[in-house]
């Protein structure tokens, strides 16, 4: 099940967007991993564009493509960046990247990839790696499973929901488990390098080399 392409679910999640506790700090250290020259960005499950809107505007020059399924999001994401370096492509992540999108240097992606399958985001993830440049990074900011269902209810709580209302589009996946996938894939300097309970910031970095 996912229930992104249904305007409703969308409308719910922009208006609550900034009330998740914690949630800034995790685009903070996006950034904080960008320098501020000039990319080509993908952000995959871009919504309004928060992502890439941010790397864009940390490193001024940047462009690339920003894409999603639904049509609320493709809307905003294309009002917001009409006229700009990036742009905004109806995709659905349950299919490959396309071949005439390119390589990127930076691959980006918010609380979007749990919503696929296990099998279906091991095999993005491969693609994320063949899309990148080589010394190009990957940047999973991820709504990530816990260890226990205590501690699962507790992040519901925390970021004031309950199990009832708990959404039933998410397939989470450890953090531990992640940084495996991507290691196993051939990521280099793959680690968490920020969570708060449920959100975690996963990245590994194409080698120069690879
Ligand atoms: C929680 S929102 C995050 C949006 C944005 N990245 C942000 O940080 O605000 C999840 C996004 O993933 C998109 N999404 C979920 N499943 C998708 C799929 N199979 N293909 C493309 N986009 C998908 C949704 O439409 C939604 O825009």
């Amino acid at each position: 099940m996912n229930l992104w392409t249904e305007s409703d679910h969308a409308q719910r999640y922009l208006d609550r967007r900034t009330s998740y506790p914690h949630r800034q700090e995790g685009y903070g250290v996006v950034l904080e991993l960008i320098t501020p020259a000039p990319h080509r960005v993908l952000d995959l499950g871009c919504g309004d564009g928060e992502v890439i809107g941010r790397i864009v505007e940390h490193a001024p020059g940047s462009g690339g493509i920003a894409c999603d399924f639904s049509p609320e999001m493709l809307e905003r994401a294309r009002a917001r960046f009409d006229g700009s370096g990036v742009q905004v492509v109806e995709h659905d992540l349950e299919v490959p990247i396309p071949d005439d999108w390119g390589t990127f240097d930076v691959i980006a992606s918010a609380f979007a990839i749990h919503h696929l399958v296990d099998e279906r985001k091991q095999q993005l993830y491969r693609e994320v790696f063949d899309r990148l440049d080589p010394g190009g990074i990957f940047l999973n900011l991820e709504h990530v499973d816990s260890p226990t269902p205590e501690l699962h209810e507790a992040f519901l709580v925390a970021i004031g929901t309950a199990i009832e209302f708990d959404d039933p589009s998410n397939k989470l996946v450890s953090v531990e488990t992640q940084l495996g996938w991507l290691r196993d894939i051939g990521f280099e300097q793959v680690d968490c390098l920020w969570k708060w309970r449920e959100m975690a910031l996963l990245t590994g970095i194409r080698a120069s080399g690879a």
